[in-house]
């Protein structure tokens, strides 16, 4: 009796293990058994679904907030999580992601610091059976990613184009306006949708003179920020200030990509602009520090993408794929989200696939909306001082698995 009493606690055992662990590679051979017994890992076993998420910086308010939204999320459901930063270090990166996958993770969820220099490492977390979710950055130039979870990006660039499309009212206006462009670091893919997002929208302004870019720089490359820098953005616009726009000559507005840029542009403003209008900036992100500027008039907007949507959405997305399932259009029926989020199989190319998709929706954000769309949503709020902090996810998380 006993033995048969055992026999069935064996099974259901062998049966919790399989289901936690649905993602792990069956390791058939003696070899692969080997390797992953050598490794002095700590959660393989344990019978929780392992998640290893790799955000690029903590310099920008944004990812503190992703590393720490996608941790709730995953720890509530369950799983066991390893978040590390990589001070936008390219190595950092790669050495964490190693360390995910000799830890057992079961699926890695990576914002990577350069979208094209992880291929090598993602390969080797294929092969070990585990799955790769490329979060808001694509994963360039490899086979080894399943999904990619965004926002819109290329929207995002024509937000900020159409916000200066009216805000200089270039369609009716008989006078050319004058404009600059500060786009984000080559190395992320987004930089190029947002570019082309914008550009496409305002290339025939600029085609037919009602703008003028006195530096001539409109090219990608020429206008890109390295690492989405504020001091690289700062120094840049002050050198065409100096150059192009001296003695009180006017100029309009600048495309800032994001937040961080939009930062240093407006102290280069500060310090070197001696036109007298208020210059149109635009940004992205809705960092603190910019919603104060919205909010004092020296920027003009910012797009807003609301990052416990993205998180969620990756939970969700990961639990799917983890349970053995390949999703599709249908995750989104079946999880009725009250927010609008599209499933896209177009428009990702990381130049060996394409790699499927689910997008948000960014929002416009201006003075005029901003209490609207950041404040009453619940996304923000002011404390007695009046100083504004983020409700959702008020202080960088402390609990990363940081060397
Ligand atoms: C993100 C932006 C962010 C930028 C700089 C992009 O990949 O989509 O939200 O501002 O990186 O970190």
């Amino acid at each position: 009796m006993k033995r048969i009493y055992f026999i069935i606690i064996s099974l259901m055992v062998s049966l919790i293990f399989c289901a936690c662990g649905s993602s792990k590679p069956e390791q058939n051979t003696e070899t692969e058994t080997a390797t992953v017994q050598e490794k002095s890992n700590d959660h393989l076993y344990d019978g929780r679904t392992v998640v290893g998420i790799s955000m690029p910086d903590r310099i920008l308010e944004r990812w503190n907030r992703d590393g720490a939204f996608l941790k709730e999320q995953f720890e509530n459901s369950g799983c066991e999580v390893i978040l590390k930063y990589s001070d936008n270090l390219i190595d950092k990166q790669i050495t964490g992601l190693e360390e995910m996958i000799e830890k057992g993770a079961d699926l890695l969820v990576v914002a990577a610091v350069d979208g094209s220099a992880l291929s090598g490492t993602l390969e080797t977390a294929h092969e070990n059976g585990v799955k790769v979710i490329a979060y808001d950055r694509l994963l360039m130039d490899t086979d080894a990613v399943d999904y990619y979870v965004s926002f819109d990006n290329y929207k995002v660039g024509y937000l900020q184009a159409s916000y200066i499309v009216s805000s200089l009212g270039l369609k009716t206006s008989e006078q050319p306006k004058y404009i600059e462009f500060v786009t984000g670091d080559p190395v992320d893919n987004n930089a190029r949708f947002f570019y082309n997002g914008a550009m496409d929208t305002l290339k025939p302004y600029v085609d037919s003179g009602k703008l003028v870019v006195a530096s001539g720089q409109t090219g990608f490359y020429e206008t890109s920020t390295a690492q989405w820098s504020s001091d690289i953005a700062q120094q840049r616009i002050q050198i065409i200030l100096n150059s192009y726009y001296p003695d009180g000559a006017r100029l309009d507005a600048v495309l800032c990509a994001n937040d961080s840029t939009a930062l240093g542009v407006k102290r280069a403003l500060e310090t070197d602009y001696t036109g007298k209008n208020n210059v149109v900036l635009t940004g992205q992100d809705a960092d603190i520090a910019n919603i104060y500027n919205i909010l004092d008039h020296t920027q003009s907007m910012t797009v807003f993408k609301a990052l416990d949507q993205e998180a969620v959405v990756t939970e969700v997305l990961a639990k799917s794929v983890l349970s053995g399932t390949t999703p599709g259009e249908d995750l989104i029926k079946e999880a009725d989200w009250d927010f609008t989020c599209t499933y896209n199989t177009t428009d990702y190319n990381n130049g060996v696939k394409v790699v499927p998709s689910y997008l948000l929706r960014p929002v416009a954000v201006t003075y005029d909306n901003l209490e609207k769309e950041l404040f009453d949503t619940g996304y923000y709020a002011r404390n007695s001082s009046g100083l504004i902090y983020s409700v959702k996810s008020d202080t960088p998380d402390q609990s990363v698995d940081d060397d």
